[in-house]
């Protein structure tokens, strides 16, 4: 277990490990469109956009920005949309289910929203296992959403509500800045 680790919100300092963590995983071009530091620049600039209703935090490991845990926000409902990433150097211990868990528990407490939503892809079991640690109770599945090499897979729904319990996954601790 990698002890030290914690969240704060990203900065444009960030973007070479962004960089990073798209460059070190085919599977994360599903994640945004980042495949040069200018474009990994623009994708914090968009996930800090306050006025939009976007919070993104960096997962903190070894100094590093290692991962990502963000919320794209839709303010007249309350509303967010949940995601989150790792670096494959980093995953495997635990970090995403904690960062996730702790940002949902502010989100729904501090930071304004009453609902999260997420989805994954129904051969993304992980994806389900960090949203479950972080509390989104299993809401439905979307039939044929995604077309993925030529598949159409189905896609796994996923809801935490204000009013949900937070979940016993311990949280990374979070920090201002
Ligand atoms: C999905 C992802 C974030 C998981 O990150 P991670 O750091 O390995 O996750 P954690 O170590 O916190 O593990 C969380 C849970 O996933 C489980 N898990 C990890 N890999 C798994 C796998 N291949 N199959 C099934 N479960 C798995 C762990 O056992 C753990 O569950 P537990 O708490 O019940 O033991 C990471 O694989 C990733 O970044 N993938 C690419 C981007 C992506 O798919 N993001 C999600 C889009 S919604």
């Amino acid at each position: 277990m990698l002890s030290g680790a914690y969240l704060r919100p990203l900065t444009p300092a960030d973007a070479a490990d962004v960089l990073a963590g798209f460059q070190a995983d085919p599977e994360m071009i599903r994640q945004g469109d980042v495949t040069d530091l200018d474009s990994a620049g623009k994708y914090i600039e968009f996930l800090t956009d306050s006025e939009q209703g976007n919070h993104g935090f960096a997962i903190v490991v070894e100094s590093r920005c290692g991962g990502v845990v963000g919320i794209n926000g839709a303010s007249q409902h309350r509303l967010g949309w949940f995601f989150y990433w790792m670096h494959p150097e980093f995953r495997g211990q635990g970090l995403t289910a904690r960062a996730a868990a702790s940002v949902a528990n502010w989100a729904l407490t501090n930071g304004g929203f009453e609902r999260l939503e997420l989805g994954h892809r129904v051969n993304n079991p992980a994806s389900g296992a960090v949203a479950q640690a972080a509390g989104f109770i299993h809401e439905g599945t979307e039939r044929a959403k995604f077309l993925v090499k030529g598949e159409r897979v189905d896609v796994r729904t996923y809801g935490r509500l204000s009013t949900d319990p937070a979940p016993d996954t311990e949280p990374l601790p979070l920090s201002s800045r």
